[in-house]
């Protein structure tokens, strides 16, 4: 299976929001699966389909140390949100190296599918919650930076740039 080409911040195509997957047929479960294995490859924690540019609410994660428990998430829709936040650091495949602070609900509970069109409510808690806060913003064109500040984002934008065009030689 092919390795998929992850999109990296500032790309415009990071900021499309995704439709709904309305089929649970074997090109999905593909993708999923080309999905998890470009994850695995390059040592995240999740991964949203828009990172690699399909604009489809799909998700895959696994948050295990093993890295032996992955979770392929459609659809997912939040239905509950802990009162609590917390502040976290977090990092994102299309921002390699870059690292911040952002606030999140503590614990989520998520209306999720699964690749057979299964429905069930996911309660997620800690870096799972975190996690999947994270994929979900992507799925609404929305990277984790875009929480910081107007500096800071530019400060990114202008070490991605650079990084690109290093890369590109
Ligand atoms: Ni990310």
């Amino acid at each position: 299976m092919p390795l998929l080409t992850i999109l990296q911040y500032p790309d415009p195509r990071l900021h499309t929001v995704a439709r709904p997957v309305s089929a649970f047929d074997d090109r999905l479960r593909r993708l999923a699966a080309d999905m998890l294995e470009t994850m695995y490859d390059s040592g995240g924690i999740g991964l949203a389909a828009t990172q690699v540019d399909v604009h489809e609410r799909l998700i895959v994660m696994d948050i295990s140390e093993e890295r032996n428990q992955p979770l392929v998430v459609v659809n997912p829709e939040i239905i509950w949100t802990s009162e609590a936040r917390k502040i976290n650091e977090e990092g994102c495949l299309s921002v390699p190296g870059v690292y911040d602070r952002v606030e999140r609900f503590e614990s989520v509970h998520v209306r999720v599918w699964d690749l057979e069109g299964n429905a069930r409510t996911l309660e997620a808690q800690d870096v799972m919650a975190i996690c999947i806060q994270h994929e979900m913003d992507h799925l609404l064109g929305k990277v984790f930076v875009e929480y910081l500040s107007l500096l800071k984002r530019d400060r990114i934008k202008k070490k991605m740039r650079k990084a690109q065009r290093e890369d590109a030689h």
